[in-house]
């Protein structure tokens, strides 16, 4: 939600900053702008709309600096348009600021700066900061921006620049958020590592609270206390290529093809000739399991959708029952947990507010809580008392795949590892699901060579006022994803049912060529599920099933069918989400959407 790239250094730092902003676009992209101090002076360009519209807007070698931050916005408070873009200044235009987060207090805030003569010029919560910063100046940036955090209430991270002090970059990190990176010939702050890894993999992962003094040559970073603090520098293992599109028109479908590479990685790391390999960092010893009556899995979207496959890994390897609750609703209820309960997070950014809010409640009530996670230094991993990293690298396509698979095949690990502990599974049936696992991969390939049947079906639903997906089981969970997939980036209707459930109200719904996408691999209840397409045929609808190769008879209760390699129940949700990615990516390609940033949404919401 809302990205920030500063530079100060040796090199042209607009330039930097633009470029750095261009990668952080899944972050939001209704405005732009950036602040850079040249000849002394503060300038500031800011514009409606994406990046391309603001880098266009001037000439960045006309208007090079050294010093610079910039923004790209996805609007919290006030509407998107040039007023409300960032960067902010304070009344007297000598401090400029850019801003990811909420600022909580600034209603009253605002209404004491505006009776000391403040002058507002936005509806936005975040300029209020430059004046907060302004009112407590009193000869040295870094001592107001010290001062200012006190007064500030909320989550934020910070970029600010002085007209008067032009060769200091501050900034602060507050539960949003905010890396430190170094380079041969400069600083960068950014909101994640795609922005500068191009430039340096020496990244410094700033703690909550911490506030960093920049200068060309020579940084010192600042405790939420206020004391002089070393940082540990990472030396990130991530390539520049990752963070790029590589001839694929869309980051969403270099994203899918990357699946089967990328799922292999996570699979050779996570266990050493079938014998589980998680790290110490991410895997409960017997002892602690023993301790443990309750599981809950908590997480947002996509997230949440790997989260219930877990749960299913979970209770039926495991044998323990596990509640599965979204985030913004759990954290809001009355937890029933404590000190003998395990809460799993589901967080491919590892800094979604909602899933963080929840770590920090259930943590706080004193449950164990385990993180799963992409994004390696992210807040969720580093509060949670452990974690499992996804591995899928970089996602930049504001909608998930490539996390999705991952967070699956973390789960499924997490429930081995639980299970085999326990003693309701041995050694030999972990043995089995890897091998079975270990075909997945080649099975993706398989499937991603029929794009164009993917392409094709797109084409015939892409005009469908509305789309269902239904399932059971497992497959009630891929058909959500599916549902959710769609509609995010084609934004037609969908929906997913339980097949089951259909009856019970919404088949209503269902009129003459109503397309519907009915998950049916799950063996134990495929007879079900093909008498509950027999429903939905008889209403006039139409159905396309994805089922397993060795299923072929589902054809008969669908009017199309996408058939997907042969592999044990678990396992199905890995293969039948393909399909569902790829038609959903040609169904917002055919309808002209913006793929990879799809309208309203962004990728990181760090807002609540
Ligand atoms: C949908 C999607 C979102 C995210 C959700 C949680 O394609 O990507 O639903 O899954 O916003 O985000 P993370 O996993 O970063 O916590």
């Amino acid at each position: 939600m809302c990205g920030i790239v500063g530079y100060i250094g040796k090199n042209n730092a607009t330039k930097l900053v633009l470029e750095g902003l261009k990668k952080l676009e899944y972050r939001g992209y209704d405005s732009a702008g950036l602040s850079f101090i040249r000849d002394n002076k503060l300038m500031t360009f800011k514009k409606k709309g994406r990046i391309k519209v603001l880098e266009e807007s001037f000439d960045q070698d006309e208007f090079s600096s050294n010093i610079s931050i910039g923004h790209t916005r996805w609007a919290t408070h006030g509407e998107p348009n040039e007023i409300n873009a960032h960067p902010h200044l304070s009344s007297d235009g000598k401090i400029t600021v850019v801003h990811n987060g909420i600022i909580e207090n600034y209603l009253e805030l605002r209404k004491d700066l505006i009776k000391k003569g403040y002058k507002f010029l936005s509806q936005t919560d975040t300029e209020v900061i430059p004046n907060v910063i302004a009112d407590n100046y009193k000869g040295d940036i870094l001592d107001a921006v010290f001062k200012a955090t006190e007064i500030l209430k909320g989550a934020y991270s910070i970029g600010i620049l002085d007209e008067k002090e032009p060769n200091r970059l501050i900034a602060v990190r507050n539960s949003s958020p905010l890396l430190f990176a170094i380079c041969k010939d400069g600083y960068f702050i950014a909101s994640d590592i795609t922005s500068v890894i191009e430039h340096t993999n020496k990244i410094i992962y700033l703690e909550d609270g911490d506030i960093i003094d920049i200068r060309e040559n020579s940084y010192t970073i600042y405790d939420k206390n206020h004391k002089k603090v070393e940082r540990e520098i990472t030396e990130v293992n991530i390539s520049a290529a990752d963070a790029s599109k590589e001839g694929y028109d869309h980051f969403l479908i270099k994203e899918i093809y990357e699946q089967p590479r990328v799922l292999r990685e996570v699979i050779s790391i996570k266990h050493n000739n079938y014998v589980i390999n998680l790290p110490l960092e991410g895997s409960l010893s017997l002892e602690e399991l023993k301790n443990i009556n309750k599981i809950y899995i908590t997480a947002c979207g996509t997230a949440f959708h790997a989260g219930e496959a877990g749960k299913y890994a979970i209770e039926n390897l495991a044998k323990i029952p596990v509640i599965s609750e979204i985030a913004s609703e759990f954290r809001y209820k009355n937890m029933f947990v404590d000190d003998k309960s395990l809460v799993v997070f589901v967080s491919q950014s590892g800094e979604t507010a909602d899933t963080l809010a929840a770590l920090r409640k259930a943590k706080a009530i004193g449950a164990k809580t385990l993180a799963i996670t992409n994004v390696v230094g992210s807040s969720i991993s580093r509060e949670a008392d452990k974690v499992v990293y996804c591995y899928a690298g970089p996602e930049i396509s504001v909608a998930s795949t490539k996390a999705y698979t991952t967070q699956v095949i973390s789960l499924y690990f997490l429930a081995m590892d639980i299970a085999l502990k326990l003693k309701e599974i041995t050694q030999y049936q972990v043995k089995d699901i890897i091998q079975n696992m270990e075909k997945i991969p080649s099975q993706i390939e398989e499937i991603l060579k029929h794009k164009d049947e993917f392409k094709k079906i797109a084409n015939s639903i892409k005009d469908a006022k509305s789309i269902f997906y239904t399932g059971r089981s497992l497959d009630y969970i891929t058909a959500k994803e599916g549902a959710l997939k769609l509609k995010e980036i084609s934004y037609i209707h969908t929906e997913a049912f339980p097949s089951g459930e259909l009856k019970h109200g919404s088949i209503a719904l269902i009129e003459e060529g109503t397309p519907v996408i009915s998950v049916a691999t799950q063996s134990s209840i495929l007879e079900k599920t093909i008498s509950n397409n027999q429903e939905l045929l008889a209403r006039g609808a139409t159905v396309i099933s994805i089922a397993e190769e060795k299923n072929k008879f589902i054809k008969d209760s669908s009017d199309v069918i996408i058939e997907i390699p042969d592999t044990i129940d678990l396992l199905t949700p890995l293969l039948a989400v393909i399909p569902e990615q790829l038609i959903a990516y040609y169904a917002s390609v055919l309808l002209g959407n913006d793929v990879d940033k799809p309208r309203n949404l962004a990728k990181s919401v760090t807002v609540e």
